[in-house]
């Protein structure tokens, strides 16, 4: 390999905060990867692409392509211990220009953060409205139109918007191991508590049985390059993965932590938050003869309806809205964490004036988006909104691009030799099989995927 800008690799600045226990790595971890992409996207998209074949393409590139990403940003992340951008950067042989693939990962995150914070929002929203009760009626017009009365009402919306970057930056000024680390090693916990509580009683409503048909009898002839590119942005966008959110976080880890053991429980506990929420979800749905299909309404529109039906219905949905909110704060936390490392890190800033400027910039550029369903509904690009646009771009483009150019840094960049070291933690596990699959992966499996699926996207073949 050629001579690389390894000089400083694995020093780092000399105080850096990074987590402290185990645990709290993997809750850090989970709490990015679990957010609204599972209780929000995943059964949206679910619903409308067909249910159980789509789960069974999802689970695929999650599998083929999300867990490797994972492993090597963690790897990388945590042999340079630094942000995404200047940890490639010092990876980087001369002259290659690989650190850009850490500025397009900042760049995702500014764009997920501009309609991922009004998401998160809405939640909060949901919360207060669902204690009042004002959201809860069985009748899915009446309910639609409560819920395009917040999201078309510019003051709530930019209200909610800034008010939960506010919680955000609160939290994340406070640091890695006495922000990050402390709230999602609270939070996690209750989450999965509060999801089974919802996941129980959604089970055992009368007609469930129909709701789990859908989720988990695939109908392969279903498949198409549409619904693979969907799932495997959904993959990407559920694992935190292709745009540096996990370098940022295994840049904390310590070195003597299990990495490929410690993604593979990240990769498996999300996918049982996603499972725990479709069966929390569907059978309700089933059982009370709403759309399936209703897309990203699911969650405001049948959602509130479906739980208006239920005994107990209202206490049910603050429940579950509430773990909705646990659920984004832990991801948006991570999100932020890109810029604000970055800031610290490469422009010298305090970490109060780099959470600052973050989240100055996120109110600024994703009001348009706040604002897509009132002020700026009719200003398009490539006919979507900035609110479908942030989204397309990041989870479509921007994501799967990154975690291509991830997975050819690692396999043949990095190298094989420098993988052994890295997940054998410095040849003191016996992990042998683990690394040499993982190289395969890395090298061949996972950037043929994403790049077929990416050519099919630009209609190449
Ligand atoms: N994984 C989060 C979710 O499923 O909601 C979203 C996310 C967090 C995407 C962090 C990207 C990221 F860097």
């Amino acid at each position: 390999m050629s001579k690389t800008r390894e000089h400083s690799v694995g020093q780092g600045p000399a105080k850096r905060d990074s987590f402290t226990s185990s645990l709290g790595m993997l809750a850090a971890t989970l709490g990015s990867a679990v957010g609204l992409g599972n209780i929000w996207k995943f059964p949206s998209m679910t619903g409308t692409n067909g249910g159980a074949t789509f789960l069974f393409v999802y689970l695929a590139c999650t599998i083929a392509v999300g867990l490797p990403v994972m492993i090597s940003e963690i790897m990388l992340g945590r042999t340079v211990k630094a942000n995404a951008i200047t940890t490639l950067r010092k990876l980087s042989p001369r002259r290659q220009p690989w650190g850009l693939v850490g500025v397009s990962g900042v760049v995702a995150a500014f764009l997920i953060l501009c309609f991922y914070t009004e998401v998160a929002g809405w939640v909060f929203a949901y919360i207060i409205k669902g204690i009042s009760g004002s959201v809860l009626t069985t009748d899915p017009e009446v309910a639609s139109a409560a819920f395009g009365k917040l999201i078309s009402d510019p003051i709530q919306s930019l209200g909610w918007q800034w008010g939960v970057i506010a919680l955000v930056s609160f939290i994340i000024t406070f640091g890695v191991s006495k922000g990050i680390e402390k709230v999602t090693t609270r939070l996690m916990p209750i989450l999965f508590c509060l999801l089974i509580i919802i996941g129980i009683r959604s089970l055992t409503l009368p007609g469930a049985s129909e709701g789990l048909e859908f989720l988990f009898a695939p109908d392969l002839s279903k498949i198409s390059g549409t619904v693979v590119l969907m799932a495997m942005g959904l993959a990407f966008f559920k694992l935190s993965i292709g745009m540096g959110t996990m370098m940022t976080y295994g840049s904390y880890f310590r070195d003597n932590q299990n990495i490929p053991m410690t993604a593979t429980k990240v990769m498996l506990a999300d996918l049982t938050v996603s499972m725990l929420a479709g069966i929390a979800i569907f059978p309700a749905v089933f059982a009370y003869g709403f759309d399936v299909s209703a897309g990203p309404s699911l969650l405001f529109v049948t959602i509130p309806a479906v739980f208006a039906s239920m005994p107990f219905g209202q206490l049910f949905a603050v429940i579950f809205f509430l773990l909705a909110a646990i659920a984004s704060t832990g991801a948006m936390l991570s999100l932020f964490e890109v810029p604000v490392a970055y800031l610290c890190e490469a422009k010298q800033m305090s970490r109060k004036g780099a959470v600052l400027t973050t989240a100055l910039g996120i109110a600024i550029l994703g009001a348009p988006a706040a604002l897509s369903h009132s002020l700026t509904a009719d200003v398009t690009v490539f006919g979507k909104t900035f609110f479908d646009l942030f989204d397309y771009l990041s989870s479509n483009l921007f994501m799967p691009a990154g975690g291509l150019c991830i997975c050819i840094f690692t396999g043949w960049v990095f190298g094989k030799e420098k993988i052994k070291t890295q997940l054998s933690n410095r040849h003191t596990l016996s992990n042998e099989g683990i690394v040499k699959l993982f190289t395969v992966l890395v090298k061949y499996v996972s950037p043929i995927l994403v790049a077929l699926v990416m050519l099919n996207m630009l209609k190449v073949f």
